[in-house]
């Protein structure tokens, strides 16, 4: 009762802290306030995994995994990290948790500390991909594998693993929402207008949701059904530095002013995630002049995001069930820590509900192929908002209808 009652106050500072925008990096608070999603997921995603048999216990008893997250300023991070603590505790491990704040420096300090901790298995997020090589070196001396999480580490032969989901169908599954909900293939002479915003160019995940979402449009613009207006069609363009909000908004103001102002409509704010679709919706509120709905999309079911769904601000999101994404690392850190060679059959020997594939061809991190877990997001509107995310038990209904974080 007394642990139910902390975590309902710990998850409602938690909420208010990132509508504030202004969560602090502290690992522990966050990673108590979402543990009972983190608990509702596993039984969703691996009942059957769910007992650890006593031997199993025991062997993790004295391990100790690094978890290693970018930051806590965007919100799915906060989950990852608590998703993956609550993972990996729950089977006997110490877990060492740690946020760098966006900062690349800090990221190195972090997993250097990790190292010295002398852990056993490392889980990473990279802030930046290219930036870990030397640092990772050091972990592979001594013997610690390496999973890259979410994001592929890229220049370092350290990386055992790389668990995700499929960062290009992230993006095709945004371009086809366009195709659908304009009706491009019946669109006749009609032109719409559309504008791109992609990611953080540190990111090695931003260059496949851009060309994912631009390949499946490609044909539409090729044909003129598409105008991109301020004629920024490249990734270096429309990229966003660190998925930063602010920036997101002050680039898109920019747009609407030199391209937009004589009245020109805007149909399409195509952006590759929910904190970069944020700034865009912003910027659309304060500097837009038509009065048309813009389709905006977006990638992570982040609050704010969510909320701006259900009022009709943002058109859909593409939700990655990050529990589940828990699930693989925890059941591939096993394997590794068991000094297994996991491969395809982890997926069926685990026993895992959600969709996963094992992929041996798709991410050269630039020493070779990572074999890879990809796991299968997920398309969200206001109309299936509550069947993908509240009845999957991810997010709760608030008294004013809007979903907030389990
Ligand atoms: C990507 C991640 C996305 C999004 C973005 C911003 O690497 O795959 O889900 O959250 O970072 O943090």
């Amino acid at each position: 009762m007394k642990r139910k009652l902390v975590s309902v106050l710990l998850t409602a500072a938690l909420s208010m802290s990132l509508l504030a925008g202004c969560a602090s990096e502290s690992a522990d608070t966050a990673a108590e306030s979402a543990a009972p999603a983190a608990e509702a997921a596993k039984e969703e995603a691996a009942p059957a995994a769910e007992e650890a048999a006593p031997a199993e216990e025991a062997a993790a008893e004295g391990q100790t995994i690094g978890i290693a997250m970018p930051t806590q300023s965007l919100e799915r991070w906060n989950r990852d990290g608590s998703y993956l603590k609550d993972q990996f505790e729950s089977k006997g491990y110490t877990v060492e948790l740690t946020y760098s704040d966006n900062k690349i420096d800090q990221q190195v300090k972090d997993i250097e500390g990790l190292i010295a901790d002398e852990v056993d298995l490392l889980v990473i997020a990279a802030i930046d991909g290219e930036s870990l090589s030397n640092v990772l070196a050091d972990a592979k001396d001594a013997g610690i594998p390496v999973i890259s999480y979410d994001r592929l580490i890229m220049n370092t032969d350290a990386v055992s693993y790389y668990v995700s989901f499929d960062n290009y169908t992230v993006g095709t599954l945004q371009g086809q929402f366009v195709i659908d909900t304009l009706d491009l293939d019946n669109a006749g002479d009609a032109v719409y207008n559309i504008e791109f915003t992609a990611g953080d160019p540190a990111d090695n995940n931003a260059g496949f949701f851009f060309n994912g979402a631009f390949d499946t449009l490609k044909p539409y613009i090729e044909a003129g059904t598409l105008n991109i207006v301020s004629g920024q069609s490249e990734f270096d363009k429309v990229a966003t530095a660190a998925w930063d909000t602010a920036t997101a908004m002050e680039r898109f103001q920019n747009i609407l002013g030199s391209y937009y102002s004589d009245g020109t409509q805007l149909d399409v704010a195509l952006c590759s995630n929910d904190s970069t679709a944020l700034g865009v919706t912003q910027a659309i509120e304060s500097d837009y002049a038509g009065d048309n709905d813009v389709i905006i999309t977006g990638q992570d079911g982040d609050v704010a995001n969510l909320r701006n769904i259900k009022d009709g601000k943002q058109t859909m999101t593409v939700y990655k069930a990050v529990a589940n994404e828990a699930v693989a690392t925890l059941d591939l850190g096993i394997a590794l820590l068991n000094g297994e060679t996991p491969d395809a059959n982890l997926i069926s020997d685990s026993g895992w509900t959600f969709d996963c594939a094992y992929d041996t061809a798709s991410y050269d991190n630039g020493t070779g192929i990572i074999p890879s877990y990809l796991l299968v997001p997920t398309v969200v509107t206001a109309e299936n908002m509550e069947k993908e995310l509240v009845e999957t038990g991810y997010y709760i209904v608030d008294s004013e209808g809007y979903l907030e974080a389990q």
